[in-house]
């Protein structure tokens, strides 16, 4: 990639803490390569859609439960990212998963957020599965996306302890924290060209 400012999609499915933390690293200069052009979710509901709104962000919603299958849902959700010409699209918690055409439409510029050390706890239970197993460390990945889930080269990870008696939301929280620094950085890295898909 260059140094011009580059086109970020953000797709989420809920809370949408993630987005808000790209969103403020927009405003604070953390991100400075690039700009989210569109907060895309498939959950009308998703509280993440107020952040958006607050920053100016352009959204939409494109409603799974709208669509008969995988496949079609995918081609929804391309035709509306491709109409805001993504050079990186981020998945920040978006909650479904995506067919091989889809990760393939977007090799090399397609990341996620994961909430444990990839490959350990893959999945949509990572952080239970993680307690669950007694690790006394966590954390959390960024990762290229490819069409295997949560295996893609890993870009960057973030640590967290893990102490005997720790609540599972206990555990969630200090690893938003994390997240919340890890993803925009990583983000920015990309835009700016210090770190390229491989
Ligand atoms: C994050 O922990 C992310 O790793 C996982 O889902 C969570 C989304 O949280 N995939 P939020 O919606 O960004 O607050």
């Amino acid at each position: 990639m260059t140094t011009s400012s580059k086109t970020i999609v953000v797709l989420f499915s809920g809370r949408g803490s993630n987005l808000n933390a790209i969103l403020e690293a927009q405003e604070t200069g953390t991100i400075a390569s690039g700009r989210v052009g569109l907060a895309l979710t498939n959950n009308p509901q998703a509280g993440g859609l107020s952040h958006a709104s607050a920053a100016g962000v352009p959204t939409a919603v494109i409603n799974h439960r709208d669509f008969p299958n995988r496949v079609s849902f995918d081609r929804a959700l391309m035709g509306r990212i491709d109409a805001a010409a993504p050079d990186l699209v981020v998945l920040a918690g978006f909650m479904r998963i995506l067919s091989a055409e889809f990760c393939e439409h977007y090799a090399g510029r397609l990341i996620n957020t994961h909430p444990s050390l990839l490959p350990a706890f893959p999945g949509a239970h990572a952080i239970a599965d993680a307690l669950a197993a007694g690790v006394d460390e966590t954390g959390c990945t960024v990762h290229w996306v490819t069409a295997e889930v949560d295996a893609g080269p890993v870009i960057a990870q973030r640590r967290v302890s893990v102490q005997p008696g720790d609540t599972q939301a206990e555990v969630e929280k200090r690893i938003l924290a994390q997240e919340h620094q890890l993803l925009p950085e990583t983000i920015e890295a990309i835009c700016s060209g210090a770190v390229a898909y491989r």
